[in-house]
């Protein structure tokens, strides 16, 4: 429920509860003061307050005074006093009329034995007229006229009428539901504030204490999201600032820690070659190398490791480029098996001069088109074949190439008969600096990435490298490229024709 609806429904419901209770208010006093709920319509009219009787009771009753005033003997006449009764009766009133200490008439209605000793005393100059009392828990309102027979007697003529006797209850218990009511009137706003503290003024506080949270630095909280209202939605928003804050402050953490291994493991790799070099120099210096082979020896070593220190920068500079993809790929449309026909060509000789055989079967029948950075292609069938050839074991070495492509991309597989790599390890393998066992493979000069750039490179054609190996038999490494599509194809084929 949104918060313009809660508000309008506590005013709404506040404003209903006042009315209802002014309302009540008014009738409970209307019946206080009156006596009777049925007069409620009458309580405004000013007269009636000084009157107990209806208007028409009123009239009857001046008649009766007339009379009384004017002809007073007519009052004994049983049948005309029954009649005046009769209309009485109909307004719900009724008739009494008395002679000294005794009754002259009482109409049957009045089932009250004790009402002669209720009535008040006679008054003969009339000066209260109009009054209330009491019999038996019953209440009564009346007005009366007092008078003299014609023999010098008193008589008195009361029109009476019975009033609820939930008027006399009201009016004794006035004061409390007075109270009572302001009571409920208090309850309500109190439940009315207590619940749109609870649903919208404790929220934002909880919203605030996030911010300060955030504020300090603290990231690590949950906003609980519970109702969909406006508050809600901040939170929600709140909530993706703060996962969105969290991730970036992540980022930068693991980018830092990144750039410190990197910096660690480059001084680490350049530091070996350039002590081994010092030490070379200082020994020419110092003399050691005192014989032309020694010397040829020691400027041979110094210029070795000073190639695998060109090559290891060499290898960082375009990691490092690749890493921040500063190099641009030229893809052009080839048969992937020429291309690796040619790389194997390539590398025969020198292979083959290691005693390595090599093999490749690539299906001749009918071309495969990739889109392929030649050259950066060409980095990644060498950094391959080197590990192959680095990480050779056996008497007998053999590398064999082969190729499979479907209908949507070609795979291609590089096996070696090697080492093998360990299982925990194979995982590891294409990230950078990562050597599966590098105490030895220091010693061969290997930089820990030559498969990282491999898979950036990879990557960087849309193609995935992966890599498969049982330890002490051999190591497969794969790669798949998504085949050109047809439309590539035709296009560059036109370009090739011009
Ligand atoms: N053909 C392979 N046979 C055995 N181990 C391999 C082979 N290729 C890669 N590895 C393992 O993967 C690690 C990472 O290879 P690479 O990134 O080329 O770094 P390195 O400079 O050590 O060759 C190597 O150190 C080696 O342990
Ligand atoms: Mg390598």
């Amino acid at each position: 429920m949104s918060i313009r609806i809660k508000l309008l429904l506590s005013y709404t419901g506040m404003l209903v509860i006042s009315l209802v209770m002014f309302a009540l208010t008014a009738i409970l006093i209307t019946v206080a003061i009156t006596g009777d709920i049925h007069s409620l319509k009458d309580f405004y009219k000013v007269h009636y307050q000084l009157n107990p009787l209806t208007e028409q009771e009123e009239s009857i009753f001046l008649e009766l005074k007339s009379i009384a005033k004017k002809n007073p003997d007519q009052l004994l006449d049983k049948d005309l006093l029954e009649e005046y009764d009769f209309k009485l009766r109909i307004e719900q009133a009724a008739l009494y009329v008395r002679r000294e200490k005794e009754t002259l008439f009482k109409s049957y209605t009045f089932h009250q034995p004790n009402m002669d000793h209720a009535l008040p005393d006679y008054d003969l100059n009339n000066n209260q007229i109009r009054n209330t009392f009491n019999v038996d828990e019953r209440f009564y309102s009346y007005a009366k006229y007092d008078f003299s027979f014609s023999d010098g007697q008193r008589g008195s003529v009361f029109v009476i009428r019975e009033r609820s006797p939930f008027g006399e209850m009201t009016r004794r218990l006035l004061p409390i539901l007075l109270v009572l009511l302001a009571g409920v009137l208090i309850l309500a706003n109190l439940l009315l504030y207590r619940w749109i503290t609870k649903t919208v003024v404790n929220r934002l506080n909880l919203l605030r204490d996030s911010a300060n949270h955030i504020k300090d630095g603290n990231l690590n909280f949950k906003l609980e999201l519970c109702e969909k209202d406006e508050i809600g939605q901040l939170n929600e928003a709140f909530e993706s600032m703060r996962l969105r804050l969290q991730e970036s402050v992540d980022l930068r953490f693991h980018y830092e820690e990144n750039r410190k291994e990197l910096i660690s493991n480059i001084s680490h790799d350049l530091r070996t070659p350039i002590t081994t070099i010092k030490g070379y120099v200082e020994g020419i210096r110092d003399g050691v190398a005192d014989t032309p082979e020694k010397m040829e020896r020691y400027v041979h070593m110094i210029y070795s490791k000073a190639v695998d220190l060109d090559r290891l920068v060499d290898e960082l500079f375009l990691y490092s480029k690749l890493d921040l993809k500063q190099v641009p790929f030229n893809f052009q449309q080839v048969d992937m098996r020429r291309f690796l026909e040619d790389c194997m060509e390539e590398l025969s000789y020198d292979l083959e001069s290691k005693g390595i055989h090599l093999e490749w079967d690539l299906n001749k029948d009918e071309p495969v088109e990739v889109m392929l950075d030649l050259e950066k292609m060409k980095r990644v069938i060498l950094n391959i074949i080197m590990n192959a050839v680095q990480y050779m074991d056996k008497s007998e070495k053999s590398i064999q190439l082969s190729l499979h492509s479907d209908h949507e991309s070609v795979t291609v597989e590089i096996k070696d008969n090697g080492i093998g790599i360990p299982k925990e390890a194979i995982s590891h393998i294409f990230e950078r600096f990562y050597r599966a066992e590098p105490s030895r493979n220091s010693a061969s000069g290997g930089s820990g990435l030559g498969l990282a750039i491999a898979r950036q490179i990879i990557d960087g054609h849309g193609g995935e490298i992966w890599a498969s190996s049982e330890q002490g038999k051999g190591t497969s490494l794969f790669f798949r490229l998504n085949k050109a599509r047809p439309k590539e194809r035709t296009s560059n084929e036109t370009n090739l024709d011009h």
